[in-house]
């Protein structure tokens, strides 16, 4: 079973001649040259692990998980190309199945062709480009939906198989990502963070609305972070109150009205002008669940869930302060979080809950906010 999002990738790809593969985007005075305005063809080819998926395939690894399996030669499965490679129908047709290894330029950007020739005219402004088909993926709604499709959901016997567990989190992994452009000044580390979030938890749900029997840690990680997104809510206040931060809204038969809940949630914090002092009340919100971690419930396995999307926000958001004393202060808090939560089968939440506290402690005063 693939997500809808990609199934859309897969059906583009195969009714479409109208891919026109990297070659067209990597000419040197185009994106392949080696200043900061030409280079995007060598950041990508040179260091972004995208242009390394299709190789992936190839590796030990991906021959036990394609065995378990048994789908034969994982190049040449679409149970795996989908995300690794997810032009390699089109390539096939175009006789060139060099040109589109991997996770290409227009997988991210869209089909070239109704573009290629236009979108250097000098009148053409951003909105014509998009108007052309090219993905507005500086619209941060559309680029968590575009990441999302290959970084969130992975079916469950592809993780039987070995396949490691997928976490989206569109701040951290477009950082981690080696960047080939430069964000809008009004770029905010924090909404990326809560758009990615809230689109993660909207594939979840989706996923959980599809399956009758849905693995127990695969429940416990959706219901982590719609515990996670329910306690930011109210730092922001773009939505009303939802009700599922209750424990019965934790049960997965609201899987589908959760569904529609993050995805208002994404939309309304992408459109949002996200301000300093939400970055902070997050911060604040989220830091104060320590006691949380210290009750009965819910079991300990779900409060391993919860700590562990818990740290990558407080990373997101610490790192969203633009206050160099915080940020270094905090440095080290955040370090242990991180080992806190790095092998789940041993999480000792009374620790975790002590460490956390101390984040608290070392934040900067919302009043300083500025
Ligand atoms: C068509 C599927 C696809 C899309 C779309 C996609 N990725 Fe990936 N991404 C992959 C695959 C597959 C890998 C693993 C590469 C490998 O084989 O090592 C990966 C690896 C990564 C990694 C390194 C591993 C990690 O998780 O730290 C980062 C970071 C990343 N992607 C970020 C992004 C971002 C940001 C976007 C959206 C702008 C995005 N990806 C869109 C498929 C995709
Ligand atoms: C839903 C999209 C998706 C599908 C389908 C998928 N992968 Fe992946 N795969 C990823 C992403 C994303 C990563 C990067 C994970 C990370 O590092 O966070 C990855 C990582 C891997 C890795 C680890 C790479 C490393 O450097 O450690 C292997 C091996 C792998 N995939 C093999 C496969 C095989 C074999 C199949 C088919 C049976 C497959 N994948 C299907 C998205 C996918
Ligand atoms: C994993 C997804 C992904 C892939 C693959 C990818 N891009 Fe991008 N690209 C992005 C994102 C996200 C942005 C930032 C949003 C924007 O500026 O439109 C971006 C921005 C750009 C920009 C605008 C640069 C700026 O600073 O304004 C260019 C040009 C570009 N990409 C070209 C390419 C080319 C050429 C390739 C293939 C060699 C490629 N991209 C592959 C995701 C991707």
């Amino acid at each position: 079973m693939v997500s809808e999002l990609q199934a859309q990738t897969a059906i583009a790809a195969r009714s479409a001649i109208t891919f026109m593969g990297e070659p067209s985007c990597s000419s040197s005075t185009c994106h392949g040259g080696a200043g900061e305005k030409h280079n995007q063809f060598l950041t990508w080819s040179k260091l972004d692990f995208h242009s390394r998926a299709h190789a992936t395939l190839t590796t030990a690894r991906s021959a036990r998980i394609a065995d378990s399996l048994k789908i034969g030669n994982p190049v040449e499965s679409a149970n795996c190309t989908v995300c690794h490679s997810p032009l390699k129908s089109v390539a096939e047709k175009l006789h060139s199945t060099d040109s589109m290894r991997g996770v290409s330029c227009e997988t991210c950007h869209g089909s070239a062709k109704n573009w290629l020739r236009s979108h250097t005219r000098p009148d053409w402004t951003h909105e014509d480009r998009v108007h052309a088909g090219m993905h507005d993926l500086k619209n941060l709604y559309v680029r968590a939906n575009t990441c999302v499709s290959c970084h969130q959901n992975v079916n469950a016997d592809l993780l039987q198989a070995g396949h490691p567990e997928l976490i989206f989190e569109l701040d951290g992994q477009a950082v981690t990502e080696p960047k080939h452009w430069r964000e809008k000044s009004d770029w905010s580390g924090p909404q990326t963070w809560l758009v990615g979030q809230a689109v993660a938890l909207r594939e979840m749900s989706w996923q959980l609305s599809q399956e009758k029997s849905p693995a127990e840690n695969a429940v416990n990680r959706w219901s982590a972070l719609l515990w996670l997104l329910s306690a930011t809510e109210g730092a922001t206040g773009l939505l009303p109150a939802n009700e599922f931060s209750s424990s019965n809204g934790l049960d997965i038969k609201n899987a589908t009205s959760v569904q529609k809940w993050s995805d208002q949630l994404a939309l309304k914090t992408a459109e949002a002008k996200w301000s300093a002092e939400w970055t902070r009340k997050c911060l604040n919100t989220l830091s104060g669940t320590a006691k949380m971690f210290r009750g009965k419930t819910p079991t300990r396995t779900i409060q391993a869930r919860r700590a562990e999307r818990l740290v990558l926000a407080l990373d997101r958001l610490a790192n969203g302060l633009n206050d160099e004393p915080a940020a270094k202060q905090l440095s080290p808090v955040i370090d242990r979080l991180f080992k806190d939560v790095q092998s789940l089968p041993d999480f000792d939440p009374a620790q975790f809950a002590g460490h956390l506290e101390e984040f608290q402690k070392s934040l900067p005063s919302l009043s300083e906010s500025k």
